[in-house]
């Protein structure tokens, strides 16, 4: 049985009711099937699963899509019931930020201020400042991320190891559409033109990945992941692509890599990445 709690008092009382061991996976709702895989990780390791449901004000511009984000209740208890979630917290934004805009929010470093962040300034502060209450709130052994989101996993990654906080972070692999669309919730807003325009994004990372394993070094991996993305739809626009070190440290590029790339389909900006294995240097 999935408990939904939408108070933090209701929350307290479900997780104390929970024995063994407790795995949290945050989400802003509009779950889809990547969301599922998460859950479905997060319930093979853990006892119980927390699932967060909250679109978080602080992480989203004043141009940005807040107040379009889908929002989708029914259909996410669905997803979090079937995967065997214990409890759902669904907050308003006053039961998590009663005092309004928080005075004290988490800096991400220069970390946040790159690929993402600058794009979105802000996002990233945004972004750790709540996924600290919300582990403060869940008080989970583990916390599930998905890999799409590899910057953000990242700096969670950074943040709880450079403040001691008491879980372990999971990457999950990203779930992909049969032609290679990453699963995001923001795919809803694509027409049907976006949708097949979209895919640049993914083709060209594809290119990279398959240049870096036929021996290609740096810049052949971005050359290649260059043409492709310019062999695809021109009314995808790209905003970055770019090859760097597993854990997003600067600096030059060898053995283990990631490939990341963001781009505007119309009005949508998507992300997405891989993994590349680069030969090592000698
Ligand atoms: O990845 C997301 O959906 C959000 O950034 C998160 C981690 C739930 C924080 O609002």
């Amino acid at each position: 049985m999935t408990e939904l709690v939408h108070t933090r008092a209701d929350l307290a009382a479900a997780r104390g009711g929970l024995t063994g061991t407790v795995g949290v996976v945050m989400t802003m709702g509009a779950l889809h099937s990547g969301h599922e895989t998460l859950l479905r990780a997060a319930r093979e390791q853990a006892d119980n699963v927390v699932v967060t449901i909250f679109v978080n004000p602080l992480q989203f511009g004043p141009d940005e899509d807040f107040d379009r984000y889908p929002r989708t209740l029914d259909e996410d208890l669905e997803i979090c019931r079937r995967a065997g979630a214990a409890v759902v917290f669904a907050p308003a934004v006053p039961e998590l930020y009663p005092q309004g805009q928080p005075r004290v929010w988490v800096n991400p470093g220069q970390l946040g201020e790159e690929l993402e962040g600058q794009s979105r300034p802000g996002f990233f502060h945004g972004v750790l400042t709540v996924v600290l209450k919300l582990l403060q709130l869940t008080r989970p052994d583990q916390a599930f991320f998905g890999e799409k989101d590899y910057q953000q996993l990242t700096l969670v990654r950074r943040m709880v190891r450079d403040l001691e906080v008491p879980v372990e972070i999971v990457g999950v692999p990203t779930v992909r559409e049969p032609d290679g669309l990453a699963l995001s919730s923001r795919n809803r807003y694509l027409s049907p033109d976006g949708r097949a325009a979209a895919l640049s994004l993914p083709e060209a990372l594809q290119a990279g990945a398959a240049a870096a394993a036929g021996g290609a070094d740096a810049g052949g991996v971005l050359a290649a992941a260059h043409a492709a993305f310019d062999s695809g739809s021109p009314s995808v626009e790209l905003d970055y692509l770019v090859l760097t070190d597993p854990e997003l440290e600067p600096g030059p590029v060898t053995g283990p890599a990631r490939l990341l790339a963001a781009a505007w389909v119309g009005p949508t900006r998507l992300i997405d990445n891989v993994s590349v294995q680069l030969a090592p240097r000698f």
